[in-house]
């Protein structure tokens, strides 16, 4: 029998396709366990996973989207490799966004992006993205039937970015087209680990927002975009266009692909378990646990990762410095150290709020108020507007033996596609 914490993460199929009995069998090794094909330290404990977050002197973030690919571009040498991580951080992948950075670099680029996601700016999108939610639905209730990505999250989760952004009413039926929102998922802004893309969305983007910044800075006017283009650094300096145009652009990579994964997991459990539709029917004040539940079970980012700049513990295991550590979200949220049933389903869980789907630490999502609010707009409406949601058995067999796919990708947990049947209301 194959033992399963030994199989290759990052190319098995089956892993990919379910990664759970993987995740329990690592941390059946203990919570910090290093994986013999790439030598990654695989993170699974709750509780460590939360150390890791937030040490940020031991721990890198330079690697946190790419882990263990491409390998790293230098030998480490001693016990601080701070220095070396500095001197080859171009080489990273995407070492230009924040996700990346390290402090101070990271402050910095950070708070020119709470400048643009202000409470008042999440409330102002919150309204359109209500209307966004039933001009999406306007699309196809009517059939009775959908392939809810392509026709619902991706388009949806697109177009609350860019209202978020400000991005004119005339360009935006563009930025759907040239973000691939309608289309099978692999060509996305978010397809970040390794599809290669028909376009790259994300210079795609630079160019938009540099020319939209551009503008502002010559023509003041109050609106998102020209307070993105008066924005200054803490210390009053003015940053550099495309310093503003990045955090902005990176929302798309970052909110994209992951709400759409949170969506089609909502509805996939409401298709397969109707009572979870009987239950918010009865009682909406459960509708945001049910949200809470659905990112604790599913984690669209199901791991992250992390590069020990120094030689550490973690979890009483040695870290050499130059470890990748991998740590896994999707594991860590069914730590039965910190949830009691870890894989059951529970809108009744008392620390339903707990789980690290969103990351921890300086890092932490910075979208995460608006996935949820996406998320709750989302499964009021469809509750509002559908009866009777279920999975068709004509693309995913029955309730028994139902066939699903998900993205075979290393980084994120989601369906591939998922069709849904209803009565429109
Ligand atoms: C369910 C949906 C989402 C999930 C599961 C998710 C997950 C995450 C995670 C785990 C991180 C931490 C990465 C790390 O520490 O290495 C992160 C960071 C980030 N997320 Fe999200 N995210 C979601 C939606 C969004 C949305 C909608 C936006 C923006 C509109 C967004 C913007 C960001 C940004 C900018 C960062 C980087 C923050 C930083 O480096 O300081 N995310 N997200």
């Amino acid at each position: 029998m194959t033992d399963l914490a030994l199989v290759d993460y990052f190319s098995d199929a089956a892993v990919a396709q379910d990664p759970y009995d993987y995740f329990e069998n690592l941390r059946s090794r203990g919570p910090v366990f290093r994986e013999p094909h790439h030598g990654v330290v695989a993170v699974t404990g709750y509780a460590e996973v939360m150390a890791a977050f937030k040490d940020v002197e031991s721990f890198s973030a330079v690697n946190a989207i790419g882990g263990p690919f491409p390998p790293l571009p230098f030998e480490p040498e001693g016990d601080d490799i701070s220095a070396q991580i500095e001197a080859h951080r171009h080489l990273f992948p995407i070492f230009e966004h924040m996700v990346v950075m390290d402090p101070p670099r990271h402050e910095r680029a950070r708070s020119l992006l709470s400048k643009l996601l202000t409470p008042r700016r999440l409330k102002e999108n919150e309204e359109f993205t209500r209307q966004l939610a039933d001009d999406q639905l306007d699309e196809f209730i009517h059939n009775g039937t959908c392939e809810f990505l392509s026709e619902y999250a991706r388009p949806f989760a697109t177009l609350a970015i860019t209202d978020l952004l400000g991005v004119p009413a005339d360009d935006r039926a563009e930025f759907r087209r040239a973000l691939g929102a309608d289309k099978p998922a692999g060509n996305q802004v978010g397809a970040l680990d390794g599809a290669p893309v028909g376009l790259n969305p994300l210079e795609y983007l630079e160019d938009k927002f540099s020319g939209y910044i551009a503008e502002r800075r010559r023509e003041p006017r109050n609106d998102v975009l020209g307070g993105m283009a008066s924005a200054t650094y803490p210390d009053g300096s003015t940053p550099e266009p495309i310093e503003v145009v990045r955090p902005a652009t990176f929302l798309f990579a970052a909110g994209q692909e992951t709400v759409t994964k949170l969506l089609s997991a909502a509805v996939q459990t409401l298709g397969d378990r109707p009572e979870f539709q009987r239950t918010l029917r009865e009682n909406r004040d459960l509708i945001p646990a049910f949200i809470e539940e659905s990112l604790r079970t599913q984690s669209p980012t199901k791991v992250d990762f992390r590069l020990a700049r120094r030689t550490t513990t973690l979890g009483g295991v040695l870290v050499p410095a130059g470890t990748v550590l991998m740590l896994c979200l999707g594991a860590a949220n069914r730590d039965p150290a910190k949830f009691e049933d870890p894989h059951e389903f529970r809108v009744d869980r008392r620390n339903v709020r707990e789980h690290i789907a969103f990351g921890r630490g300086i890092h932490t999502c910075a979208g995460a108020p608006l996935a949820r609010v996406e998320g709750l707009i989302t499964v009021h409406r469809l509750l509002d507007r559908m009866r009777d949601i279920t999975i068709s058995e004509r693309s995913h067999g029955p309730i028994d033996a139902r066939r699903y796919a998900y993205e075979p990708t290393f980084l994120l947990r989601g369906l591939t596609e998922l069709f849904i049947d209803f009565e429109a209301s």
